[in-house]
């Protein structure tokens, strides 16, 4: 099985479970929408081949900690994509889920997942309540303060914010998450495995500047041009695109070179091609340069004051 159906399978168990029988049907399915609307699933998948690697000898708590953290991952971006955020009406190719459902209904679908996430992990973890705590602790970790994903969406509501710091809080620190998820869940030592969350996680963020300037929105399947338009810290505005592609590939590098040595690092690497490849396709930025031969990026610090 390959870890995108494991990921699949995981997801759609721990969701029918978790939401139990008798909640209201509006808010389930606006859940559902948040989750299952084609999401590439990176984190999930990231977290279990981790866990192959580290032997996998409790694959139902690795699917639990999988699921949890792509839980919280939907959760970030329902609020994100809300009128207070960035008020973005698509969302992998559908209408965004206050566009479908309501805002109240929005906020209240990203507060259930959150939660859920809680459930998933302290279900499949009370059976391994040693590996259940560094868990929590972890995922914990990758969301909230000082440095997870609420406190670099906050970043955007102060006068300045350093750009790699918001960058790895809103989206690296869920990846690190990911990684040590997958040597926690197998009862492993998780520091060896946080370079590959963190650069990869990271460079995942440029990629999504890059993409942002270059890409079309009918195939990110969400609105482009938005960093420009809420004057966003972006790699793209601080590095120029040819700075920031540059800045994307050695990340990827510095992502593969971190796998520690095991038998899966093979794998692993690549994982992290095949990641490179989808996030930023070489073809798409050589369309772009030939098509916007005499645009270069502004240049700008990396650290960006933002409007207020
Ligand atoms: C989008 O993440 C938000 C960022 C952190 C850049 P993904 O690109 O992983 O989103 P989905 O889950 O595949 O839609
Ligand atoms: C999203 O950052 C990161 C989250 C924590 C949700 P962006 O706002 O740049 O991501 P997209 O472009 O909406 O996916
Ligand atoms: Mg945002
Ligand atoms: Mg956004």
């Amino acid at each position: 099985m390959s870890l995108l159906t494991r990921t699949e399978h995981a997801l759609s168990a721990h969701f029918d479970q978790a939401a139990g029988v008798g909640a209201p049907s509006r808010l389930v399915a606006a859940m559902r929408h948040a989750v299952f609307s084609g999401g590439a699933r990176i984190r999930p998948q990231l977290c279990m081949a981790v866990a192959t690697a580290c032997g996998d000898d409790r694959p139902e708590l690795t699917n639990a900690a999988a699921v949890a953290l792509e839980f919280m991952h939907c959760a970030s971006l329902v609020h994100d994509d809300m009128p207070a955020f960035d008020n973005a009406d698509t969302r992998r190719g559908q209408p965004t889920v206050h566009k479908a459902f309501s805002e109240p209904l929005a906020l209240l679908a990203g507060d259930g997942l959150i939660v859920m996430a809680y459930r998933v992990l302290l279900e499949a973890g009370a059976a391994h309540p040693d590996r259940l705590i560094r868990l929590m602790d972890n995922m914990t970790t990758g969301v909230g303060l000082p440095n997870g994903i609420v406190a670099g969406q906050a970043w955007e509501c102060e006068s300045s914010a350093d750009l790699s710091q918001y960058q790895r809080a809103k989206t690296g620190a869920l990846f690190v998450s990911a990684t040590c998820a997958g040597a926690l869940s197998c009862g492993h030592e998780p520091e060896p495995w946080a370079p590959l969350g963190s650069y990869l996680g990271e460079a995942y963020q440029v990629a999504d500047d890059i993409r942002d300037v270059i890409a079309d929105a009918a195939s990110l399947g969400k609105p482009v041009g938005q960093d420009a338009l809420l004057s966003r810290p972006s790699s793209a505005q601080a590095l120029g695109l040819d700075g920031a592609i540059a800045h994307f590939d050695r990340l990827i590098e510095q992502a593969a070179e971190s796998i520690p040595a095991c038998s899966c690092r093979d794998m692993l690497r690549q994982l992290v091609q095949v990641e490179a490849e989808r996030l930023v396709p070489k073809a798409l930025c050589e369309g772009y340069f030939k098509t916007h031969p005499h645009t270069p990026m502004p240049s700008a610090p990396a650290r960006q004051r933002l409007p207020h």
